[in-house]
């Protein structure tokens, strides 16, 4: 599979070698004989050379046989195979191109091209898939207005979709029947979809804002419609929500979200017919937490938003893919930040951009927001591209102000509607529209690492002054050992520390050298720095702040987002000194943590948000060499003195919050939040009832966040209580395979000594299968962000994750290679732990036919 060129080196594509393409194809009819063993695929494009040249059109294809090719009705033998690539020759300026293969969905484990999944036939073709389906340009400069027609067994296949309106349907004798669609918009391949199967659907009217009926469908097994009430509801909000807030309203008449149980990832936004990963579709109280209802608005909106982003502004080339999806981020989290609080929205979008961008950015595997060259764009879907490059356009927004925001998008949108274009078109909009220089921003787009900013406040109180130093570095990263500084916008305050009052406004200030001091006058009493307020900037803040001064700003800084980060401040300064000297003092934290829970002025999210001590792989990142038992033992004491000092109080919050009845709604999910934190922490203290009061929480619970909390709650400790609500819950929800995940991942990431035999265990488990990509993660994935369990003192987490990846890739190596970067972050621990990552990697690289996808990541991890 690894595809090797004559050097024996897998190929690299750069950017640098952009071309534009040498034949445009406007328009591309398909006729699909769908068949899930034998489908064939005929395909008429009309193709016109684009400039002045002679070379031959070039069609993609991978794993294709031709078994026709015909130019203007006739048939034509000037073509031949450059590798999986055809290669016609045409005389004149414009031609007919018809070709014809015959391909087979059910085969397809990999989940690209057409495949079936429990029956339904289904597409994903981003970013290199279209080519497993028929010959193309698959490029996405390449657009195109596509007519799809299909033909299949009516009764396996009553319901065929596929991008844009429905023209026509009709019997085809046999048994079988046909359908025709037709997309108005010219697209990149990337984007076609087609879905086949016995669908049911859950439906809506929606009005845009200029009066325009659009009828919205969500299509799943007839069995699972109850649950897709809240999707609905998601996707109905969504639109409305970015005609009012972009000015975006939906321009085809009909709009489909069909969900499948296997999905390489979340979800696909193809024009009017997006496909779903199941598991960001179906929720009822029942069965879906909390956690999993945002994700289902988050994933349902950021697919509705792509309409814009991304669709009708495409991509010149994969090397602008944070073109749309950095924006599209940005889109999704403003919008669900707006459907509840934005402060507790902030917290989750920055901790997961520490728990994923951070390390990738500090590893093996790090590359800018813009890369340069890839050998599987597969890879580049990382939380780089995505979740960092949503940090530039907030970043971007924060600079310009909303107005000017908002002008940008504008004329972003008006300037490049229907065409491909770059990261680069962005952000001219931005410096024209927002009236501002971002000569220096660039830099963002190029440069990998996070920035890390020392902040130095010194206080002259005879002179009334207070001076603020600033340094930045950006650190070397693979292929940059030299950087340049960046422009940090950073949000600033100050508060005297005697009277607690403002000491003047909140101020941007934009960092822009390496160093830079700010003067503030009129400060008579000593001031304490609130910085990087919001996380204003994505980076990483060292201050000369004292416990002191933390548990001040925890307790009365008036930015949310800063009050939680003084508090994980102080607690990450306790835990890593408590790390590197065996022992620390806990009190300023358990003092901090007894006012927030306190604060009648806060509500529960933010509280539950706040209380909560940093992941273990977090404080991992902390330190210069990850220690991962003494980094448990740490946490897991600060835990227990905070269980024990606190039991009034944690007591007292779970019996506020458990009065609280079912209901989708901020304050009864901020109280079911609070609920578990407070029941880890009862647990933390060793109290003897604690195991039965999560066990009378997991039995009674109306819902699935209680459930899941006390399960989790109950999975990491050794009580009996623990066997019999695995079991019950595994009974329970046998037949419902997201949930049965959730079984998987909450063992995984359990913090009991015997995780790493449990996980061996639960892989030879009936319900385990590598083949679909949910059920996957949720054991690979889960274990390998189980800090404690994955390193494991004898390697034998390195060895079951590398076992089950070349297994993995085998089936579907995109998958696999996701799973592989844990194994790459060696350099982070010691020696003797670091050899054996390395020799699991090598094992990896020797596996004869690995994929050109595992090859790039698992090489790139051992340089
Ligand atoms: N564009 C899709 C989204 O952001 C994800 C596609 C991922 N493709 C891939 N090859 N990993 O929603
Ligand atoms: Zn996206």
């Amino acid at each position: 599979m690894l595809d090797v060129q004559h050097t024996g080196q897998p190929s690299v594509t750069r950017r640098e070698d952009y071309l534009v393409p040498d034949w445009m194809v406007p328009e591309t009819s398909l006729d699909f004989a769908l068949d899930p063993a034998a489908t064939t695929v005929e395909a008429t494009l009309s193709v016109e050379r684009n400039g002045e040249h002679d070379r031959p059109l070039r069609l993609d294809g991978d794993g294709l046989t031709p078994e026709l090719v015909r130019v203007d009705g006739e048939d034509w033998s000037n073509w031949c195979m450059d590798g999986p690539t055809l290669v016609i020759e045409l005389p004149g300026a414009s031609h007919t191109v018809e070709t014809r293969v015959t391909i087979c969905p059910e085969r397809n484990t990999q989940l690209m091209g057409l495949y079936s999944s429990g029956g339904i036939l289904c597409t994903q073709c981003e970013a290199e898939g279209f080519r497993r389906i028929t010959f193309f340009p698959d490029r996405p400069d390449v657009l195109s207005r596509y007519k799809v027609r299909m033909t299949a067994d009516k009764a396996r296949y009553p319901i065929l979709l596929a991008n844009g309106d429905p023209v026509a349907s009709g019997d085809a004798g046999d048994g079988r029947h046909w359908a025709e669609w037709g997309d108005p918009f010219p697209k990149p391949s990337y984007l076609f979809a087609l879905v086949a199967g016995d669908l049911a659907a859950n439906r809506a009217t929606f009005t845009t804002q200029s009066g325009r009926d659009v009828q919205l469908a969500i299509w799943v097994r007839e069995k699972d419609l109850p649950r897709t009430d809240h999707a609905l509801h998601a996707l109905k909000t969504a639109m409305a929500w970015d005609e009012a807030t972009y000015g975006r309203e939906y321009d085809l008449d009909v709009f489909n979200i069909v969900a499948v149980d296997d999905f390489n990832f979340g979800a696909m936004e193809n024009k009017g017919l997006n496909i779903f990963n199941s598991r960001y579709i179906l929720a009822d109280p029942d069965t879906a937490t909390d956690y999993d209802y945002d994700g289902i608005a988050g994933v349902v909106a950021h697919e509705y938003f792509h309409n814009w982003s991304g669709n009708r502004i495409t991509c010149r080339d994969w090397f602008q893919l944070s073109l749309k999806e950095g924006f599209t981020v940005f889109r999704d989290q403003s919008f669900s930040a707006d459907q509840g609080s934005h402060a507790v929205k902030r917290i989750e979008d920055v901790r997961a951009l520490r728990a994923a961008q951070f390390p990738e950015d500090a590893g093996p595997l790090a590359h800018p927001v813009r890369p340069d060259a890839y050998q599987e764009i597969s890879n580049f879907y990382t939380a780089t591209i995505y979740n960092k490059g949503a940090e530039l356009i907030r970043m971007m927004a924060t600079m310009l102000g909303p107005q000017r925001f908002r002008a940008a998008t504008d004329l972003y949108f008006d300037r490049f509607d229907g065409t491909a274009a770059t990261c680069e078109d962005f952000v001219t909009c931005m410096e024209e529209a927002g009236g501002i220089d971002l000569i220096q921003f660039r830099r963002w787009y190029s440069q990998a690492g996070t920035p890390r900013v020392t902040a130095t406040l010194t206080h002259e109180a005879g002179g009334g002054r207070a001076v603020l130093s600033l340094r930045q570095t950006v650190p070397p990263t693979p292929g940059q050992p030299v950087k340049e500084p960046m422009v940090l916008p950073l949000r600033i305050k100050l508060f005297g520390s005697d009277t607690g009052a403002e000491l003047g406004d909140e101020h941007l200030v934009l960092l822009s050298g390496e160093s830079e001091e700010i003067i503030f006058e009129g400060i008579s009493e000593r001031p304490v720095l609130s910085i990087n307020r919001g996380f204003s900037a994505p980076v990483i803040v060292e201050t000369n702040r004292t416990p002191a001064d933390l548990a001040f700003l925890s307790a009365r800084d008036d930015d949310p987002f800063a009050r939680y980060e003084a508090m994980q401040q102080l607690m990450l300064d306790t835990l890593v000194a408590s790390v590197t000297h065996g022992r620390a003092e806990h009190d300023n934290v358990v003092e901090a943590v007894r006012n927030t829970l306190g604060d009648e002025t806060l509500d529960s999210a933010f509280i539950a948000e706040a209380v909560l001590l940093p992941s273990e792989s977090f404080i991992g990142d902390q330190m210069p060499l990850v220690d991962p038992e003494a980094i448990h033992r740490a946490r897991e004491a600060l835990r227990r003195d905070l269980g024990r000092s606190l039991e009034r109080e944690w007591r007292a919050a779970y019996e506020q919050a458990k009065a609280n009845r079912f209901e989708y709604s901020p304050a009864a999910k901020g109280a079911r939040r609070l609920k578990t934190v407070a029941l880890g922490y009862i647990t933390a203290s060793g109290a003897p009832d604690a195991a039965s009061l999560a066990f009378v929480q997991f039995e009674q619970a109306d819902n699935m966040t209680d459930r899941q909390g006390a399960l989790t709650t109950l999975a990491g400790g050794t009580s009996d209580e623990r066997v019999a609500a695995l079991d019950i819950f595994y009974n329970r929800y046998s037949d419902n395979s997201l949930v049965l995940d959730k079984w998987f991942s909450t063992q995984a990431l359990s913090a009991r000594d015997d995780t790493p035999e449990q996980v061996e265990q639960l892989a030879r488990h009936p319900d385990f299968k590598l083949s679909n990509p949910n059920r996957a993660r949720s054991l690979i994935g889960a274990f390998s962000v189980n800090q404690r369990a994955f390193h494991d003192a004898s390697g034998r987490g390195y060895r079951f994750v590398a076992d089950q990846l070349i297994a993995l890739d085998k089936i579907n190596p995109q998958t696999a290679a996701k799973l592989l970067p844990p194994l790459g972050r060696w350099k982070r621990v010691d020696a003797k732990r670091a050899e054996m990552m390395r020799a699991e990697l090598e094992r990896i690289l020797a596996v004869p036919g690995l994929s050109k996808d595992m090859f790039e990541q698992a090489s790139k991890s051992l340089e």
